[in-house]
């Protein structure tokens, strides 16, 4: 068959242990989860609530417009309803994205380590991948700006980066703007948006406004908590989004996503109360680092990368038996680190006490 050459060799989405199948291999009660960066408060209670009330037809059609929660998201952004796009999660519009325009004969630049569906959907459409190294976690926006070219097509930012935490500033990312052509279009994936505290982060929806070739995406599954429904979002200029579209599918995002989505959406309070919770969460991590004398980014997201300049694999093997899935950092192309998710005050009090035995134990041998 005639597959895609670079299809051969490409490996499928290897998703983490879930929480029962490491239930049974260790024998364990309790297993808490600190993998994918997911909400440990859950959701909205408006979310449960708005799910019981749902009364159409499961033979319908969802709403290929997202009309409702189109105008919701618009109103509170203050955007217009042609400027936003939706997609089952926000992984489907970095697919469309690439669908639209990469292919062979164009690159694309990105971060590296960062999210990898950028380089992995441009692999399936043939681009050239430009991958620039982070220094200090943060992205080093000189070189990338360096490594445009006349077939550059996309540019990818994330901010907060995935997995060090750390953000992009405003200085640093109109400085860099100012640098890439109006024909190059830069994504600025913004995942854990809402979890950001730092006062010299950028206002995503006045760049937008200054710059046309500028897509921000945003998802419901952080902080809001709806990983499991697949919603996500971007925001751009109108004709951005008008030339974007045809590559969507029609019904692509789904009925109970899109009534779950516009209940979260409202309940400001809760993200209010999560953000809190996150920060006092991430200084939980800080001071363990700073009394283990452990290397650490400060993040602005809901997850910490850890150096615990030690065999990842090894660490990541031992916190799962001890009842704690979090991320190795050999497997994000870190080595000696592990991504950890700021979960519950009890959550981090327990995979710490977990981390503490490790080191204890490595220091014995
Ligand atoms: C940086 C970043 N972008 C995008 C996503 C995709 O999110 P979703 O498809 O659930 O909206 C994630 C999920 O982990 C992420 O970390």
């Amino acid at each position: 068959m005639k597959w895609k050459e670079q299809i051969l060799t490409l490996k499928a989405y290897q998703p983490g242990r879930t929480t029962d199948e490491v239930k049974k291999a260790y024998g364990l009660q309790d297993v808490v989860k600190l993998a994918s960066n997911e909400n440990p408060f859950g959701s909205s209670e408006r979310v449960t609530k708005s799910i019981r009330e749902y009364a159409e037809s499961f033979a319908i059609y969802p709403d290929g417009y997202t009309t409702s929660l189109r105008q919701e998201l618009a109103s509170f952004l203050n955007v217009s309803e042609k400027q936003l796009i939706f997609g089952n999660g926000s992984d489907e519009i970095i697919l469309m994205l690439s669908r639209a325009m990469l292919e062979p004969g164009k690159n694309t630049i990105m971060p590296t380590p960062s999210f990898p569906q950028y380089r992995h959907n441009a692999i399936v459409e043939g681009a050239e991948i430009r991958e620039v190294e982070l220094v200090n976690g943060a992205h080093d926006l000189d070189k990338m700006a360096q490594a445009i070219d006349e077939n550059t097509a996309i540019v990818w930012l994330c901010s907060p980066n995935n997995p060090t935490g750390v953000h992009i500033t405003d200085v640093q990312l109109r400085g860099f703007l100012d640098r890439v052509p109006e024909g190059v279009l830069v994504v600025l994936d913004e995942a854990y948006y809402e979890y950001v505290t730092a006062s010299d982060y950028y206002d995503a929806l006045e760049i937008i406004k200054e710059y046309k070739n500028v897509i921000v995406l945003r998802t419901f599954s952080k902080v809001y908590g709806l990983a499991a429904f697949r919603v996500g979002y971007g925001i751009a200029d109108e004709s951005l989004i008008a030339q974007l579209d045809p590559v969507r599918e029609p019904f692509n995002v789904n009925s109970v996503g899109q009534v779950a989505a516009a209940a979260a959406l409202s309940d400001q309070s809760f993200i209010e109360q999560c953000r809190t919770a996150n920060k006092e969460g991430l200084e939980q991590f800080y001071a363990f680092c700073r009394e283990n004398n452990l290397a650490f980014y400060p993040s602005e997201a809901n997850f910490i990368l850890i150096n615990f300049n030690c065999d990842s694999n090894e660490l990541f093997e031992y916190l799962m038996s001890k009842g704690y899935i979090v991320r190795s950092g050999a497997a994000l192309g870190i080595p000696g680190t592990v991504r950890v998710t700021v979960g519950s005050k009890e959550q981090n009090e327990g995979v710490i006490e977990a981390m503490k035995s490790f080191l204890a134990e490595t220091v014995k041998r």
